[in-house]
């Protein structure tokens, strides 16, 4: 069965990311009831901290060594979660912006996928190399300010340009970032862009 993968790494009970994901994924289903979902919640999954044997194993396959027992236990946790990325179809990821940029837990999942020899590889002709076959991939970003234009009050969205290039390099380059934001200040702010969003976002789930 085909599978949709929805990546939440917003730890909030009322996140406005999760939300609109949720609002997004029932329109989803609606239109296409034989597919499966998988989610992930970020916060809720094991993720390794990136040292020790799996921080050597990816020095070794930089390097070009073999792997000790050790060091293929440890990557192994880094296939499953690759391979589990891999198996969907459809990919979409709801995350706030923290500090211009994303929480560390979508990071650190990033850290932990992104593998030489198994979403990417190196080739001293023709350089990097992405590893994933491409496929259409949504990232719903909700920020406290109004990002639309890349900037806010002065501030640059780092978020997107990032996700972008770190989906790109491992093979995702068929992506659509919608932004909901302001999600803080007067409600009829936050409410205006809150209904503009999903209804982006439900026109969208009829065609993804
Ligand atoms: C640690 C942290 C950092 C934040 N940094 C920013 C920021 O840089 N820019 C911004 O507009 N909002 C920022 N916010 C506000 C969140 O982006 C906003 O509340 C958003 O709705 C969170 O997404 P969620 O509702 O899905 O949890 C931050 C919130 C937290 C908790």
């Amino acid at each position: 069965m085909p599978k949709l993968l929805h990546l939440a790494a917003s730890p909030r009970a009322d996140s406005e990311s999760g939300a609109a994901a949720r609002a997004f994924v029932e329109r989803f289903r609606q239109v296409r009831p034989g597919w499966d979902l998988d989610e992930m919640n970020l916060w809720r999954e094991h993720l390794p901290e990136f040292d020790g044997e799996i921080l050597q194993a990816k020095y070794a396959r930089m390097g070009g060594r073999a792997f000790t027992e050790a060091q293929r236990a440890a990557f192994a946790v880094a296939e499953r979660m690759a391979v589990r990325l891999d198996l969907a179809e459809r990919v979409v990821i709801s995350t706030p912006m923290w500090n211009f940029g994303i929480p560390y837990k979508l990071k650190h999942w990033l850290d932990i996928i992104s593998q030489p020899g198994l979403t990417f590889r190196f080739d001293p002709a023709s350089g990097y190399l992405p590893l994933l076959k491409d496929r259409p991939t949504l990232v719903i970003l909700a920020s406290g300010g109004d990002f639309t234009t890349g900037m806010s009050r002065g501030r640059t969205d780092l978020a997107t340009p990032y996700l972008r290039e770190a989906l790109r390099f491992i093979g995702l380059r068929d992506v659509t970032f919608v932004a909901i934001g302001p999600t803080s200040g007067p409600a009829e702010h936050t409410g205006a862009a809150r209904e503009r969003a999903h209804r982006r976002l439900v026109d969208m789930a009829a065609r993804f």
